[in-house]
């Protein structure tokens, strides 16, 4: 762990976790979709927004927290779902969820994560959930109201899955999830002993190999074994009235992520979500859609008085949350660069992850003379000229 002590930014945990983590696992984390080309765009996108310094005002008291539907939060974030931390370290939601809960921010946990959500829930905090519908959307609900029950306060439905995602890299370095035995994830396994002693090796002496713990029982799959069903049952027929159907259900917020229109960002108003995620899955899923920051202004001219609009896709400075907020955004929800923090250090490095872009948060914001999240707006964005 005193690799940790060695990291100043998001990019130097993402280096311990590429050495620490099995190829598989981390290019799983690390890439994108196809030609990686969303991607780049996410991060060019953030490269070429510039911000305003301003200069000779009070910047003695910059405070960072915020509200995030009506209660605290220390800063303008969320953790995202990211169904893999799991394989970073042992019950890494875990981990991630009391890392979330000691610096004061939601953590939300996946459908697809291998530590049980009541598990997850007892971390404390403010622990979300997200979904994804299963074809048997019975099977969907039921999952929803445990989550209720365990006391998740936040309901996410993440609905820019389509057809799955073709991520080449997984196939050329065998990994698959649930993850799969096979000879080439088994020579990866063998030159990370760590990783598989501490990884594997403790879930094998607990609880068995992982799996998708909090699937129903038919959909289970040991990530060793038989094919994973998970892609062919997932719904590829939904509707807005499926939105209609999750207000009834859900007692809490209801949020829809993978927005990238304005038009649909008002539908989810329209059928009764109480926030949007702008997403393009961190450039995961469509290769040719575009940088989330492009799409953002158009929506939050749309709803932005309407609504809460989280946004991710990118973010791996403080500034970058400045920017997604003098855009429009309330929040930004977090996939990588917390999941580099599990995958370098457990729940040390996921702190790590949180207090760099803190620290960095703070700066930006009295570089631009702004001591509130509330004050920062598009004025504080450089327009060309001056
Ligand atoms: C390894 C990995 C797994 C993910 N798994 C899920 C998931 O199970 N459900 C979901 O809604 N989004 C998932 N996402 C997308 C994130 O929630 C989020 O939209 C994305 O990571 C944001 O981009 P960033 O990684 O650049 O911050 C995943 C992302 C990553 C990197």
């Amino acid at each position: 762990m005193g690799g940790l002590d060695h990291c100043y930014n998001i990019a130097d945990l993402r280096e311990v976790a590429r050495r620490r983590l099995p190829k598989g696992v981390f290019e799983y984390v690390d890439k994108g979709t196809e030609d990686m080309v969303a991607l780049g765009n996410n991060r060019r996108a953030f490269e070429d927004l510039k911000l305003l310094n301003r200069i000779l005002v009070d910047v003695s008291d910059v405070k960072m927290d915020t509200t995030i539907f009506g209660k605290p939060a220390s800063l303008p974030m969320v953790i995202a779902p990211t169904g893999i931390a799991g394989l970073c370290w042992y019950e890494g939601e875990y981990e991630l969820a009391k890392a979330a809960a000691k610096a004061g921010l939601p953590f939300t946990l996946a459908t697809g994560s291998n530590t049980p959500m009541e598990k997850v829930a007892e971390a404390g905090g403010r622990p979300w959930f997200q979904l994804y519908m299963w074809r048997e959307k019975e099977l969907s609900y039921e999952l929803v109201r445990r989550a209720a029950a365990a006391g998740f306060e936040t309901l996410i439905w993440t609905v820019d899955i389509g057809h799955g995602a073709n991520r080449e890299h997984n196939a050329r370095n065998g990994f698959s999830q649930p993850y799969k035995v096979n000879a080439k994830s088994i020579v990866d396994m063998l030159s990370h002993p760590e990783w598989m002693l501490n990884v594997i090796g403790r879930y094998i002496t607990s609880s068995g190999m992982p799996e998708h713990i909090n699937y129903p029982a038919k959909y289970r799959d040991k990530f060793t074994g038989k094919k994973s069903q998970d892609k062919a049952l997932r719904a590829d027929q939904v509707s807005w009235a499926d939105v209609e159907k999750l207000r009834e259900i859900w007692p809490g917020k209801l949020v829809i992520k993978g927005i990238m229109r304005a038009d649909d960002a008002r539908r989810a108003l329209d059928h009764g979500a109480d926030g949007i995620v702008v997403s393009n899955h961190g450039g995961r899923n469509m290769d040719s859609a575009p940088a989330t920051l492009d799409v953002l202004p158009s929506i939050a001219q749309a709803v932005g008085d309407r609504t809460t609009i989280f946004v991710d896709s990118g973010v791996r400075r403080g500034s970058d949350i400045v920017k997604c907020l003098a855009l429009g955004a309330d929040a930004v929800l977090t996939g990588r660069a917390t999941l580099y923090g599990i995958g370098a250090g457990g729940e040390a490095g996921a702190l790590k992850a949180l207090s760099v872009l803190k620290d960095e948060m703070r700066r930006t914001m009295a570089y631009i003379g702004k001591q509130r999240v509330a004050d920062i707006n598009g004025d504080d964005i450089w327009r060309g000229g001056n």
